[in-house]
């Protein structure tokens, strides 16, 4: 439908039409990076699951490639669900993934590329012993899915994965398998972890990540526990739809279990990567870039019956580099892959802005509807000071109580409006709220603000965030990506992430504008020094893949 057709986005991962959602099976293979994922080669919602299939030298450009699974045999023929490739020492590929049976039980299943020399991996082979498992004694015929990528064993160097499921009790939890062949597999007794009260754990995701601040690079997922390693466990929870993770040990040498370094921040009660719409991730390790990129499932907000009249849902988050945040030691940092600033072509720079309370300024960077927003806001630490303290409690804020953006406080709201027309009719805002506690500190909110993003009524509109960390001596930073739908956002270099699916009706092509505001009442002279880089990479960005290839 052309009338919607500028909510497609240009530089996020699409298949050409109908509905997606997981990412699967994400891995580097002889010069290409591969992309799978959950699609509905019928219609533009879920049913009928494949999985679609792009490859990409740059994590970017994406050429769309046939098919690699479908539903076809009885251990798959209601949906070919999700999975993890895992690359053996010899180059091998293995994928893993979930099956629907005829009776709609959930199985795990084995592919291998049919064709190991090509580089595209166009064709995949099942295994003639599937399904390899079936869900265990105690565990729901329909609790039993999306394997992992497997890790070695650091006991033995026999191979582990993890799947998650629920027990009766209704407390999420993942199961560790001991494979040597990926055909017979053993059931651990053990747990790779449990949390009360969190039920059904999908896309389970574990790997390791480096500690020492001067190795900041992405660990295979094979690296042993031990001194500068913790591991992080992340579950995708079914009963609320977001991803949660948390930072552990992993003790390899004794029961496989994974244990929290703070149980009050444990899976599914902690930290989540988005504060926004972003679900069923998975990470993968990229042996060139030497990093771990996260690919997230970034559904829409709005209705069944658009999402039919547009002929597609749903995007995949921009591809993220996960390290531990080691100034912290007590959240991940997130990040756009490096490549995607290879797409900035026009920057603007605005220094030294200074922008009083209750007020908005618009910035001049023409048409905005793809942009790469990196932005420094210096708080007045007179104004902060000043400020009356113990008012309102840090313990009694939250983004999505009272008014938002256009809520006025002390010490905030302040920040970005994007995706607005001039008129301000609809805007999406991207803002931080300080508080001031009774004991002195600041303590730092960041919000996504979309209830003004369209006059649209048929959308789930809300204030989405959480809080920040801030140490001293840091200036207040922002990552805002804006691509025609989507509003992806990071605080403090990826500390704290929202996204947002936004249908603007008015604030699209030419009529896109960006603004600074600020409705705290308490900054007399709130400076904010910022960089607009304004990119046109055109749309179609496959195209540009197509003359590579
Ligand atoms: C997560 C999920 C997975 C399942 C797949 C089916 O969104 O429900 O648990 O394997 O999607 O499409």
């Amino acid at each position: 439908n052309s009338m919607l057709s500028w909510q497609r986005t240009a530089f996020h991962f699409q298949p050409p039409n109908n509905w997606m959602n997981d990412p699967n099976g994400p891995l580097y293979y002889k010069g290409y990076y591969h992309l799978f994922y959950q699609w509905n080669p019928d219609s533009a919602v879920w049913g009928n699951i494949t999985w679609g299939h792009a490859v990409s030298r740059d994590l970017i450009h994406w050429l769309h490639l046939p098919l690699a699974m479908v539903p076809d045999h009885w251990y798959d023929i209601n949906g070919v669900w999700t999975g993890s490739a895992t690359q053996l020492p010899d180059g091998r590929i293995v994928m893993l993934y979930t099956g629907a049976t005829t009776e709609s039980v959930q199985v795990q299943n084995l592919a291998e590329p049919a064709d190991p020399n090509d580089p595209l991996l166009l064709h995949w082979a099942k295994s003639e012993a599937n399904p390899v498992l079936v869900p265990p004694p105690g565990v729901g015929l329909t609790d039993f899915r999306d394997p992992t990528t497997a890790w070695r064993s650091p006991a033995d160097s026999s191979w582990r994965i993890t799947i998650g499921s629920k027990n009766p009790d209704h407390a999420g939890l993942a199961l560790v398998y001991k494979t040597d062949d990926f055909l017979n597999y053993d059931l651990l007794p053990t747990l790779l972890h449990v949390v009360s009260g969190t039920g059904m754990w999908e896309c389970v995701d574990f790997y390791p990540v480096a500690t020492d601040p001067a190795i900041q690079v992405g660990l295979e997922t094979s690296t042993p526990p031990g001194a500068g390693v913790k591991h992080v466990l992340k579950a995708s929870l079914d009963d609320d739809r977001n991803d949660y993770y948390a930072i552990g040990t992993y003790d390899g040498e004794g029961a496989d279990t994974w244990t929290p370094d703070n149980a009050e921040i444990d899976v599914g009660i902690g930290l989540r990567y988005d504060y926004g719409k972003f679900y069923a991730s998975k990470t993968f390790y990229d042996p060139v870039g030497r990093r771990r990129v996260l690919w997230g499932w970034i559904g829409e907000t709005d209705s069944e019956r658009s999402d039919i009249l547009k002929g597609w849902a749903s995007v995949q988050s921009i591809p993220r580099t996960v390290l531990l945040d080691t100034k912290t030691g007590s959240n991940l940092l997130q990040w756009p892959v490096v490549e995607v600033e290879n797409l900035r072509m026009h920057g603007k720079k605005f220094n030294d802005i200074v922008i009083s309370p209750g007020s908005v300024m618009p910035l001049d960077v023409g048409k905005a509807t793809q942009l790469d927003i990196e932005a420094v806001f210096e708080v007045d630490t007179l104004a902060t000071s000043k400020s009356i303290t113990g008012e309102t409690g840090a313990a009694t804020y939250s983004c999505d109580m009272g008014a938002g953006a256009v809520g006025r406080g002390l010490l905030g709201p302040f920040g970005l409006l994007v995706l607005a027309d001039d008129d301000l009719l609809e805007r999406t805002a991207i803002f931080f709220y300080l508080i001031k506690g009774v004991n002195g500190n600041l303590t730092t909110f960041f919000c996504q603000d979309e209830l003004s993003s369209s006059k649209a009524n048929d959308l789930v509109k809300r204030v989405y965030g959480s809080l920040v960390p801030v140490l001293d001596g840091e200036n207040l930073a922002l990552r805002i990506l804006v691509d025609h739908s989507i509003v992806e956002s990071f605080a403090q270099g990826g500390r704290t992430c929202i996204t947002s699916r936004v249908y603007p009706t008015k604030a699209i092509y030419e009529s896109a504008r960006i603004f600074l505001f600020n409705n705290a009442t308490n900054i007399q002279a709130m400076r904010r020094r910022r960089t607009v880089e304004d990119r046109c990479t055109q749309r179609r960005a496959s195209k540009a893949l197509n003359a590579v290839l």
